[in-house]
Order: structure tokens, then sequence, then C-alpha cells
């Protein structure tokens, strides 16, 4: 990983909103560091990468396997004078963007799994955790992403979903520092976008690359579950589901196919 060739590939724009790019061969977690930074009074704008994640986060308190070389672990850090009830909607666009970074590098037949995962055969290519810090009215969010570049078997095994990897999905290598400079591009105008307007202008997006919407769905939700068909999500990135009491809007939780689904030849 070279910082310079990440600039490189930066637009005017992102070189100008970004502070520092913070690389490391080995951390406990890009997130944690980030928040670490934050909680020490550092404000503004900045990147943390690393080779490899002792202790990676995943959403729902799982973890996430981040071996070194087997993926991209990036934490990108924000100010912002949001409400915080907008976080779930923003990790939306971060999913839309970090699509359209990946299919500009060439990446075919992707999508995305509400609220926030990019998926190819609704297999897991990669993952984002928002998490959020708050001092008096100052908000910073950190947008969490994981991109799965060239799995180990071992790890595969170890995680136990269906996931895939860029190794698997294009012919020629991919270069990690053009993705992640084509990630900063296309995420701070989104969110600068959302700022102003909300999620309403990416509601579209989301509908046309949900790998679920009119598939029949169970969402769980701690211990709340959910069965019925997906209708895609509303102007605020919730998620409407038609189910046998009438339409519901779920704000929070986690998709799985439905049992019929799975049996149909679905692998997740
Ligand atoms: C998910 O469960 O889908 C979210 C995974 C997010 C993983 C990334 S890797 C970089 C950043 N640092 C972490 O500890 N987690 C996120």
């Amino acid at each position: 990983m070279n910082k310079a060739f990440i600039e490189k590939h930066l637009s005017p724009g992102s070189r100008g909103d970004l502070g520092e790019i913070i690389l490391f061969e080995e951390i406990d977690s890009t997130n944690a560091e980030s928040l670490r930074l934050l909680k020490a009074g550092r404000t503004g704008s900045w990147i943390v990468l690393a080779q490899s994640q002792t202790a990676g986060r995943g959403r729902s308190g799982r973890s996430w396997s981040s071996y070194p070389g087997a993926g991209i672990y990036l934490s990108l850090v924000r100010r912002f004078t949001l409400a915080a009830d907008a976080l779930q909607s923003l990790s939306l666009v971060t999913a839309i963007s970090l699509h359209a970074a990946l299919t500009a590098l060439g990446v075919q037949n992707l999508q995305l799994k509400w609220p926030n995962d990019v998926l190819h055969e609704k297999r897991k290519l990669a993952g984002i955790l928002l998490e959020l810090h708050k001092m008096g009215s100052t908000l910073h969010i950190v947008f969490g992403v994981g991109i799965n570049l060239d799995l180990p078997e071992h790890a595969v095994k170890e995680i136990g979903r269906p996931v895939t990897d860029l190794n698997s999905l294009t012919a020629k290598a991919v270069d990690t520092e053009e993705l992640i400079a084509l990630f900063i591009n296309a995420l701070l105008p989104n969110v600068i976008h959302f700022e102003v307007a909300g999620f309403s202008p990416f509601q579209d997006d989301w509908n046309r690359l949900d790998c679920y919407i009119n598939h029949d769905i169970v969402i769980q939700n701690g211990s709340q579950r959910i069965i019925g068909k997906s209708l895609g999500v509303d102007s605020s990135g919730a998620q409407l589901m038609q189910t046998a009491t009438g339409r519901q809007t779920i704000i929070g939780g986690e998709i799985f196919p439905s049992l019929r689904e799975r049996v149909a030849g679905s692998p997740t």
C-alpha cells in the first residue's frame, strides 16, 4: 500500500476535503484507531488504513476477518452537523459509493444488500460499519470499509458465510490504491449531496442495485423476526416489506433470504 499512489488518483475535491492518510502495517481495528484519535481530540477528516487488523470489527458485534493481503481495511473520518439518526441511511450511501468505485474498475454484476453489503451473486465482497463519535455538539462519523481482496481458504472456512473476493472476480489484479481513491472520490460528493438533500436522491439507485428487491426475505432485528417480500427502500433508506399483516417499514436489522429461496438454491 502506497499513500502517494492513493493521492495520485484523488480528485482535486477529495484532496481538498481530506486530511492525512495514516497507514499501519498492523492495527487492532482501523475504526477503533479512528475513535481513539477522536477521543484524543483530533477533529476534521482523515483516513486510517491497515495491511492487517488483529480485531477487525463487523456489524452486530461480529469480527471481520483481516489477514494481511486478504483485504482492504479502511476507515474514513469526517465531521458532520447531521442528526445521529441519519447514520443508517448514510451507510446505504456508502455502499452505493463503493459499488460505483468497484464498477468503475470493471468489476461487474455487483449488487447491494440492505443496509450496506456489496455482493456478487449473493456472496459478500465488502462490508461497511459506520460508527459515531460525539463530543459536545461535535459529531464525527467513522466510515469503516472492508473489501475482500484475496481470502485464503482457511479464512473462507472461518467466516462460514458465502463470501467472495476481488481476486476471484477479475482477470487482472485490481489496483488497490486506485480503488481506494475512486471510493473516496465517489463517497465525498455523495455525502455532501446527502447532507443537503437527504437519502431521497439515492433511493432509485439503491432499488436498482438491491439484490433482494421483490424477493421473499426474513429480517432479524435482535429477537424480532419479520417475514415477507422485500419492496426495496423508501425515501429515507428504510427497508419496506410486504408481510402477511400488511406493509411494514423497517429501520434496523439484517436480511436473510427466506427458507424457500435458500431451498431453491441461494447459497446464503
Ligand atoms: C460488516 O460486518 O459487514 C462490516 C465490516 C466492516 C469491516 C471494516 S474493515 C475496516 C474497518 N475497521 C474495522 O474494524 N471494521 C471496518
